[in-house]
Parts: structure tokens; C-alpha cells; sequence
């Protein structure tokens, strides 16, 4: 049975989907994603990635006309006809082809397409042990980096210099030296017991395993403060961490080849860690 995508209503072999060569999110990043976990047959926390979905839609004035509910069986569908139990769910919204020009089409039809693909979410469990490393480089992107749009050249570019370098991630400083967050993840640090992120704003993307976190460390009795911090302040944390849907929680134990605290993993990251695996497993049923 080979792999079947989702594109404009159809179930299709992967090899043959296709779209076409005038669409808006190909021509000019005129598309948003979403990159959703799928453990145990389900989709983690798939309300908060549909709510930051309509959001970038209302924000692009894209009018995408299936409903949540619709959105939701067709990825449900998706996954079951591909039998994936562990993996991602990819969904890009584009707003459709269109004779290339700048400015809206007067009759927009929006595309939809969603794939799965399988990923190792145990490895995350066994890199808890012993933390990554990021480096740092120039934030390159514009203002508006709050809306998962598909223009992404300037994080790919980062990502492709923390490889080059041999680091997990690499992590985005303003001008003004404030660290945002990492080009596909969202970046903490841990000074005097508390946890620190940069605040919401045009200038991060809200993550859904960010927003996670706080709540389960303020659950916790683990103080949050979402301020802008710099990259002074975090060379100087306690520990260093990192969150995404693809890395739910990783101890940053490295940045630009410098050790963060004693080099190794923190009892910050080391509290967080179960909880985010709990919160997993309470959702979804999947234990690594
Ligand atoms: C720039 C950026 N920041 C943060 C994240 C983490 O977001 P989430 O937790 O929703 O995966 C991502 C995910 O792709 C991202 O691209």
C-alpha cells in the first residue's frame, strides 16, 4: 500500500500529489502549517494548532471555507489510511493558483494539502539524558514571524548553519542582542529556579509546546516569567532549554560551544521532563 497524501478533497499516492506550478504558497510563501504529533494513532494537542491555524488565516484574510470539524476528519482520515501511529502530520493552506500577480486573486480558491510521516519521538526521551547544543546566528526574518507562515528561507538557512556546526539547533538574536527563540523551536533558559521565554509578540512564533510547558511548570509550582532576555543572560542561566512539537522538551547544554550551568542537563529540565511525558501520555495514551 504506498503512502497516500491529502490534496484539494483527494486521497492520492505521495509520489503523484502534486500542486500546481502557480500556486501562491510555491510562488510567494503565500501559505500557512502546521506540523502536528501524532502518538498512539492521535494528534497531540490539535485544538491549539487549529486555533493558531485560524488565527494566521484571519491574519492573511485567507478565506478557507472547511470547518474545524471537517479539518479534523480529514486528518484523522489521513492518518488511518496510512496507518501511522507515530509520527507528523504535516497541513499547508495556501491561498490557491492563481495567473501569478502580486496581489490577491478576486476569486481565491484556497489549497489544502496534509501528509504524514513517521518520527521517533523515543529518541527525545534518550536526549533528555544528555541535552543538545545550539549555536547562535543573526534573527534574518521579518516582523511578522507570530504567523506559521511557509516562508521559512531565513530559519532554514540558521538550521543549515547549526549543522554545519555540528549543534541540534541554532537559536535567533535580534539586533539588540534580545534571543528569540531557535529557527523551529522555542528557547528557555532557568536562572534562580525560575524559568524564563521570551514574551508573546510579532517576534516568536507561539508554539504549542511552549504554551504546554508553561502550564505544566506553573502547575507545578515552578515559577514563569515570559520576558525578552539576552544572549548574555542565557550564557549566563542556570540551564537552557528548548520545546517544539517535534523536541516537547530538550536541556540545551551548550550554546556557541560555551557549557550553560554545569554542562550537563539541569534538575529544572530534569523536574519539567516527566511532566511533559505525563501530559503526553494523559492525551494520547503513548509512553516511550
Ligand atoms: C520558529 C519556530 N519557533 C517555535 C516552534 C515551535 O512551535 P511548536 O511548539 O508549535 O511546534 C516552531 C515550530 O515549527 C518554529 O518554526
Amino acid at each position: 500500500m504506498p503512502q497516500l497524501a491529502y490534496v484539494d478533497g483527494r486521497m492520492v499516492p505521495l509520489r503523484d500529489a502534486m500542486i500546481h506550478v502557480e500556486d501562491r504558497g510555491l510562488q510567494f510563501a503565500d501559505s500557512l502549517y502546521e506540523v502536528c504529533a501524532i502518538l498512539n494513532g492521535r494528534l497531540l494537542d490539535w485544538p491549539g494548532h487549529l486555533a493558531r491555524l485560524r488565527r494566521g488565516l484571519a491574519a492573511l484574510f485567507i478565506d478557507f471555507p472547511m470547518s474545524d470539524a471537517a479539518l479534523g476528519i480529514v486528518a484523522r482520515r489521513l492518518l488511518a489510511v496510512n496507518g501511522q501511529r507515530e509520527g507528523l502530520l504535516y497541513l499547508q493552506l495556501t491561498r490557491g493558483s492563481a495567473r501569478r500577480d502580486h496581489g490577491f486573486p478576486t476569486t481565491p480558491s484556497p489549497s489544502l494539502i496534509m501528509t504524514v510521516r513517521r518520527f521517533d519521538f523515543a529518541q527525545r526521551v534518550r536526549q533528555q539524558a544528555t541535552g543538545v547544543s545550539v549555536v547562535t546566528v543573526n534573527d534574518m526574518r521579518w516582523r511578522r514571524v507570530d504567523l506559521k507562515t511557509t516562508g521559512l528561507l531565513a530559519n532554514v538557512l540558521a538550521k543549515q548553519d547549526a549543522r554545519a556546526a555540528g549543534a541540534f539547533e541554532a537559536w535567533l538574536v535580534a539586533e539588540d542582542g534580545t534571543l528569540r527563540e531557535g529557527s523551529s523551536t522555542n528557547a528557555w533558559i532557568v536562572k534562580d529556579g525560575r524559568l524564563l521565554t521570551h514574551p508573546l509578540s510579532e517576534s516568536i512564533l507561539p508554539g504549542i509546546a511552549r504554551s504546554a510547558l508553561i502550564d505544566l511548570a506553573r502547575g507545578a509550582q515552578i515559577a514563569v516569567d515570559e520576558r525578552p532576555f539576552s544572549l548574555a543572560e542565557a550564557l549566563a542561566a542556570d540551564e537552557a532549554l528548548l520545546t517544539s512539537t517535534t523536541a516537547p522538551l530538550l536541556p540545551v547544554v551548550r550554546i556557541d560551544g560555551q557549557a550553560i550551568g554545569t554542562g550537563t542537563p539541569g534538575p529544572v529540565a530534569a523536574r519539567l521532563a516527566p511532566l511533559v511525558w505525563d501530559e503526553i501520555e494523559r492525551q494520547t495514551g503513548w509512553r516511550a
